[in-house]
């Protein structure tokens, strides 16, 4: 029996690196996605279709099914908590850092610490983890303008070449976590199609070490 098979992927600068060890599993897209305002696209497996979202959004249409696959960083699936996910594969793309940072040459506050992030339950964890007090702000985006406007004391975002930190007068100060991109799996698609799924691992976890 053959099953139809969603995937999800996230948009934005995961997603070009993500299309080649898809077309290494025998998935390509047939429309050009940059030109279209389409959400749902046919693929040159019959079988199989692809979904382009918000990567926030990937772990949450995996979760209740909305697709059998998806492809995240580490960051979205630890903020999401990963409940009704398996994560067979790191897919060893956007591999990055997150990190608190503070204001260059600056130290943090003795007592209560004041926190901007998007990452608001990690941050959570990651300061009763050290027993530290911390007020958590959220925010969606420009985390590094926080420190400098007064907002927060330090921020938890993610770094990779630490240039928008050093553009913003801020330096990284703990390693929270590593960080990269993985492709996840619902946990009753793992069950009811594994016939279909374990190939489409097995091929892409072949692309991915060819890649190593
Ligand atoms: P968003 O709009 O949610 O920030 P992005 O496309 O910028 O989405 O990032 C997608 C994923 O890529 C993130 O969840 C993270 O895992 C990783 N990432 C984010 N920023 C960087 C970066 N500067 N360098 C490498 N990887 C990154
Ligand atoms: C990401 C992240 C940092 C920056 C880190 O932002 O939130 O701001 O990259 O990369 P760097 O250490 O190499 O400078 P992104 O460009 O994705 O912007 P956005 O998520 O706020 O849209
Ligand atoms: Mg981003």
């Amino acid at each position: 029996m053959t099953d139809s098979i969603t995937i999800a992927l996230s948009k934005g600068r995961i997603l070009e690196e993500t299309l080649p060890l898809l077309a290494e599993a025998g998935i390509e897209l047939v429309d050009d996605i940059k030109k279209s305002r389409k959400l749902v696209f046919p693929t040159t497996d019959p079988n199989v279709r692809v979904l382009i979202l918000r990567a926030t959004d990937v772990p949450t249409y995996v979760q209740y099914g909305g697709a059998d696959l998806g492809v995240t960083g580490k960051d979205v699936l630890m903020e999401h908590g990963g409940e009704g996910l398996y994560e067979p594969l790191d897919l060893n793309i956007a591999r990055c850092r997150l990190m608190t940072a503070g204001p260059k040459g600056g130290t943090p506050p003795a007592g209560r610490i004041r926190v901007a992030t998007k990452f608001v339950n990690m941050a959570r964890r990651y300061y009763a983890a050290q027993g530290r007090q911390a007020d958590i702000i959220k925010l969606y985006g420009a985390m590094e303008l926080a420190p400098i406007l007064g907002l927060a004391d330090e921020i938890v975002d993610i770094v990779d070449t630490g240039n928008t930190l050093k553009a913003n007068g801020l330096e990284a100060r703990e390693l929270i976590d590593h960080i990269s991109t993985r492709l996840v799996v619902n946990r009753a698609s793992m069950k009811m199609k594994h016939h279909q799924i374990n190939p489409i691992i097995e091929k892409m976890a072949s692309a991915v070490d060819k890649r190593r």
